[in-house]
């Protein structure tokens, strides 16, 4: 008889900390459905884990930042008969820049992405868990999630959010068998920089960078473990230790200056 295996689901699996929490799940022999944009890619993640793990991976290509995205992914994978065992929220982006000069579009955008799509998906997936009383959920926030971030006000809040939901749902999920992790990590070497302008940004010029890989290797055990929060890297812990003691006024402007 064939035991079935387990199944992960992975927003945001083609770059950086996506694409690592992907083959952290491959390289354990769990079955993977990637959602993303690019279908090339993630055809190309495809051929690579099924040779390398013997797994079998299921890409899904969509634009989360659509409001019926949720929806259409949960039809999908229930039309193909998977039941979703781990659910990582991965996929999001930032915006560097002062809101005022802003594109509203960009930001509305980032909303839907990064608490929107995450909070429909948790809210589809989570019904079977609960019926078989067993699964876990890892949802992407960061270290901008414990403070407000001047030049990236909306991307900070999107995160805060991602934390705080994370945490609630910690709670109330657990009686059912459902476990749920908010990773944390602080500046990290991957695509996100780019596609938020952040280059010449203090927070990844002046902090010392993780690598996906590290970041993601972090979050997995701790999603397994059942722990609610996990932030990677020792100078992350210690800066969200100190800033929990300090004047908010005093956090905010320091976070200013980091990011300029
Ligand atoms: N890097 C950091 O310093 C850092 C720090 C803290 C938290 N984070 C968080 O970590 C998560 C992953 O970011 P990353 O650093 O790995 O960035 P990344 O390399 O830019 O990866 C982002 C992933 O999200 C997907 N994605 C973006 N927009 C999408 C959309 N509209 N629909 C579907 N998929 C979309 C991208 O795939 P496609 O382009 O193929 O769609 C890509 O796979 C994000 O939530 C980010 O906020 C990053």
């Amino acid at each position: 008889m064939t035991t079935k295996r387990p199944c992960a689901l992975i927003t945001g699996a083609t770059s950086g900390i996506g694409y690592e929490l992907a083959k952290q799940c491959a390289s354990k022999h769990i079955d993977c459905v990637l959602v993303s944009r690019n279908i090339d890619k993630m055809n190309e993640i495809k051929t690579d884990f099924e040779s390398t793990y013997n797994i079998t991976v299921t890409p899904f290509q969509i634009d989360l930042s659509d409001e019926t995205a949720p929806q259409r992914v949960f039809d999908f994978t229930t039309s193909q008969g998977l039941h979703i065992d781990i659910l990582i929220n991965n996929a999001g982006f930032g915006d560097f820049g002062p809101f005022d000069a802003s594109r509203l579009e960009r930001q509305n955008n980032m909303v839907r992405l990064n608490i929107l799509a995450l909070m429909n998906l948790t809210h589809y997936y989570v019904q079977p868990m609960i019926q078989k009383g067993s699964g876990r959920i890892l949802n992407v926030a960061s270290t901008a999630a414990f403070q407000a971030g001047p030049i990236m006000s909306v991307y900070y809040a999107t995160k805060a959010f991602v934390l705080s939901f994370s945490e609630s749902l910690s709670v109330e999920l657990k009686p059912k068998g459902i476990f749920v992790t908010a990773l944390c990590p602080g500046p990290t070497k991957t695509g996100f920089v780019e596609n938020a302008n952040l280059q010449r940004s203090g927070l990844f010029t002046n902090l010392k960078n993780t690598t996906a890989e590290f970041v993601a290797k972090k979050g997995y055990q701790s999603m397994l473990k059942g722990k609610v929060i996990e932030i990677p890297g020792l100078a992350n812990k210690t800066l969200i230790c100190m800033s929990k003691f300090a004047p908010r006024k005093l956090v905010r402007t320091v976070i200013l200056h980091i990011q300029k």
